[in-house]
């Protein structure tokens, strides 16, 4: 079966014949992210930990008539081997993979690093940090066999500025940041490419365990970040390789206000 291996920017369908693995899929920015994907032509493969949850989004997804498949798994616990699996099975289904989207985030709320929990530091160290790597290394060799391989990390930019109280989070932040850069320039010209995505405050259960929702005038919707999602894992998204991409869209409030 044929199919379309390169998109044209601006289209509609500039995912089209790419196959992306959405990481955190029925989290806030990963389900919308998951719809825009799939309205722009993209077969997705979704992970999440919870399978109602799952399910709830195949639903949507379908009633778009996108075919979506389900990777249920919990980072917390998955080994290099499970991804080494996961990888193994996206291989057998569609034999290359041409975008991973990092959508999971592991965010217990504010607390002060002397007062946190040991195994809560580690934890969220893990699943926002080690996991992300342990399966981006998983999928590089399938990524080498797209044309355009991306991998694109939701990056939390308010937390990375190590401000107080963001802990095991924050730090991650940072290290995603840090994942960025190396991995771009150690990956150089090659054909998978690497970039993060920042975007703004965005209104979703994550942001909810550290503002009063009620009170937190910046946060904007996720759709908007979706589409920046679609942009980063099409052919355009070339042009943020190896960055930490910014989108400042008219109606947000740029970075350097948030609170
Ligand atoms: N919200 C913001 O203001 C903001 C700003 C900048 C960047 N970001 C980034 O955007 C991304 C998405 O965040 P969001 O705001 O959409 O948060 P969210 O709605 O809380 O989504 C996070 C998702 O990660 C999943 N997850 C947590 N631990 C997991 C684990 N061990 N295994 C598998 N999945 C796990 C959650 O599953 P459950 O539903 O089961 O908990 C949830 O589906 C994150 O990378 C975040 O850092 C967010």
């Amino acid at each position: 079966m044929s199919q379309v291996l390169f998109a044209v920017p601006g289209r509609a369908d500039v995912l089209a014949g790419r196959v992306v693995l959405v990481v955190g899929a029925h989290g806030a920015l990963g389900a919308a992210a998951a719809l825009a994907c799939a309205d722009a032509g993209a077969q997705l493969v979704l992970l999440g930990r919870r399978v109602p949850r799952l399910n709830r989004l195949h639903d949507s997804l379908a009633a778009r008539g996108a075919a979506p498949v389900l990777y249920p798994l919990d980072l917390e616990g998955a080994s290099a081997d499970d991804y080494a699996d996961m990888a193994a099975r996206i291989g057998d289904a569609f034999g290359h993979l041409d975008g991973v989207l990092h959508c999971a985030a592991h965010f217990p709320g504010l607390t002060p690093l002397e007062h946190t929990d040991p195994a809560e530091f580690a934890r969220a160290l893990h699943v926002n940090l080690t996991a992300r790597w342990w399966l981006t290394q998983a999928c590089l060799p399938l990524l080498r066999q797209a044309p355009d391989g991306a991998v694109v990390f939701a990056v939390d930019e308010h937390a990375r500025a190590a401000r107080a109280y963001w802990g095991g989070y924050g730090i991650a932040q940072a290290g995603l940041a840090a994942m960025v850069a190396m991995l771009d320039a150690e990956l150089g010209g090659s054909r998978v490419r690497v970039s993060g995505l920042c975007p703004p405050p965005l209104r979703t259960p994550l942001r909810a365990r550290a503002h009063v929702e009620a009170e937190d005038a910046v946060a904007r919707e996720p759709e908007d970040s979706a589409r920046d999602c679609v942009t980063l894992l099409s052919a355009a998204g070339a042009a943020h390789r190896g960055q930490l991409w910014r989108p400042v869209h008219d109606h947000a409030v740029p970075s350097a206000t948030h609170p």
